[in-house]
């Protein structure tokens, strides 16, 4: 397409072309209906004029003969600027006026008529005047005109101008359309070359603000917006990617090795048994992990929001509490719950039990203190599960009373796979804060890992629920007791 046929069918162009066209509709109709009544109003008076004239005529003729008329009208022609006048027998010969000539039959015409003429004494080219003809007892006819030249050339002034005041309109209004159809389809050109080089170069390309902050710097922003949170899933993407390739072909090594270990060096059958057994744990840790991050995977894509209810924060807190104190009580720790009711959540509950399930999880696993200088446990090795309601937000925290984490450590251990150096001994992939941070993400709250002094508290801060049902049980903080009570 040439680049003038892309001007033309910009929005641009063709709105101005529209906007155009009514105002050249408005212009003519506003300049035709003042022309229409300028001339009226010079019609009126020109033949309030003529009326009068003739009206005094005739009451002379009336009065006295046709010899006073013509005497009268002798008068009036010799004045200076006289009006025009003729006085014809019943057969049209002129008895006396300062007509020469007239189109054949106005006179047979009487009352009001718009007419060409020729003075007498001018040999110039037709007049036109606006005439009255009244005949006259015994067969005369008397004319009385007023010229309408005057009239006839305001009227051609006026189309003139209506006429170039369109042309100019059109002209003015063409060349500002496509100025302004240019300007945009310049913007809009160099906002495309700059998406054509995101698409084939990289997603790290934005698209340019001219920081007019119009509509279209608007789109811009929105798009680059857009581009940011598709950079930021792609380095996620690819993040998750590196992490299993790096992190999972440990363990599938050791499971191919356990496995060809079997085959070579087992004889019988309980030495096949063993290595099965370990291969099947072995395989177990795999699929938890996989488990794991395809939960992150699907919390980050914002997946959880298809089940998004309104739920009690207190009630997946027992449900977590219930499942964990068996294991509590075998660590020798007490699990506490400090629940607030009426605490409604929007969002994905089986995602925040999931959440918080694995801060427990870590508690149970990294949260036993050290023992006293005697060798011997403090008596009693807490852990609290806590929910509160802060401002519109609620929080879910967990506490131990273990070593914690440092902290320059604490931003880090949220990342996947991260295992601290400490913790290596016990069993885990590096996945369970990363998880329940995902979660506070997806649900517009935060994770925060923080000291307990001495021990960690990690909390999830979520949003409460738009709307809180009125409480069902009295707003107080129970205190219950774990398994270990
Ligand atoms: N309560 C805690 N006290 C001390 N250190 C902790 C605590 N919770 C987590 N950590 C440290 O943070 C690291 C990351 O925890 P995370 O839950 O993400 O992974 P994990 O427990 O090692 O494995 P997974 O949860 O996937 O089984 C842990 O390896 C541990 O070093
Ligand atoms: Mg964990």
């Amino acid at each position: 397409m040439t680049a003038l046929g892309k001007l033309f069918r910009t929005t641009a162009f063709k709105i101005t072309v529209v906007y155009l066209c009514l105002s050249a509709i408005g212009a003519g109709l506003v300049l035709g209906r003042v022309g229409w009544n300028v001339k009226q109003l010079i019609d009126d008076q020109t033949a309030q004029t003529v009326n009068a004239d003739i009206t005094g005529l005739a009451e002379q003729y009336e009065a006295g003969n046709i010899n006073q008329l013509v005497q009268a009208i002798q008068r009036r022609i010799r004045q200076p600027g006289a009006d025009l006048y003729l006085l014809t027998t019943h057969a049209g010969e002129p008895i006396v006026g300062n007509i020469v000539s007239l189109p054949p039959g106005v006179l047979n015409r009487p009352g009001l008529v718009e007419t060409d003429y020729q003075r007498s004494g001018e040999t110039a080219a037709k007049h036109r005047a606006l005439a009255r003809i009244f005949a006259l007892q015994g067969g005369f006819r008397l004319l009385v005109g007023h010229d309408i030249e005057e009239s006839e050339r305001l009227r051609h002034i006026l189309a003139g101008a209506l006429a170039t005041s369109l042309i100019w309109l059109v002209i003015i209004g063409t060349i500002g359309g496509l100025w302004a159809a240019r300007r945009v389809l310049h913007r809009v050109d160099k906002i495309n070359d700059q998406a054509q080089g995101i698409v084939t170069g990289g997603l790290s390309g934005r698209l340019p603000l001219a920081g007019t902050d119009d509509e279209l710097d608007r789109l811009v922003r929105n798009l680059n917006a857009m581009l940011d949170r598709i950079s930021l899933l792609m380095v996620g993407l690819k993040e998750v990617s590196d992490n299993i390739a790096h992190d999972l072909r440990t363990p599938l090594t050791r499971l191919r090795s356990q496995a060809e270990q079997a085959l070579h060096s087992a004889k019988t059958v309980d030495d096949y048994r063993a290595a099965l057994e370990k291969v099947i744990e072995e395989s177990d840790s795999l699929i938890r992990v996989f488990n794991a991050l395809l939960m992150i995977a699907r919390a980050e894509a914002g997946s959880g929001f298809d089940g998004m209810v309104d739920f009690d924060a207190a009630s997946v807190a027992h449900d977590v509490a219930d499942l964990y104190e068996p294991l509590a009580e075998d660590r020798g720790m007490e699990l506490s719950l400090d629940v607030e009711p009426g605490l409604v959540l929007h969002g994905s509950r089986e995602l925040v039990g999931q959440a918080l399930a694995n801060l427990v999880d870590n508690a149970l696993k990294y949260g036993m203190p050290a023992a006293n200088d005697d060798g011997k446990l403090p008596h009693v090795a807490s852990l609290i599960l806590a929910t509160k309601r802060q401002g519109d937000f609620i929080e879910i925290s967990v506490a131990d009373r273990g070593p914690g984490i440092a902290h320059e450590d604490r931003m880090r251990v949220q990342d996947r796979f991260v295992r601290l150096e400490n913790s290596r001994s016990l069993p885990g992939s590096g996945l369970g804060l990363a998880l329940a941070a995902a979660v506070a993400r997806l649900h517009n709250g935060k994770l925060l890992v923080e000291d307990n002094e001495p021990g960690l508290r990690v909390t999830l801060v979520l949003p409460a629920a738009a709307r809180t049902p009125p409480l069902l049980a009295p707003a107080m903080t129970t205190k219950e007791t774990g398994a270990a009570a």
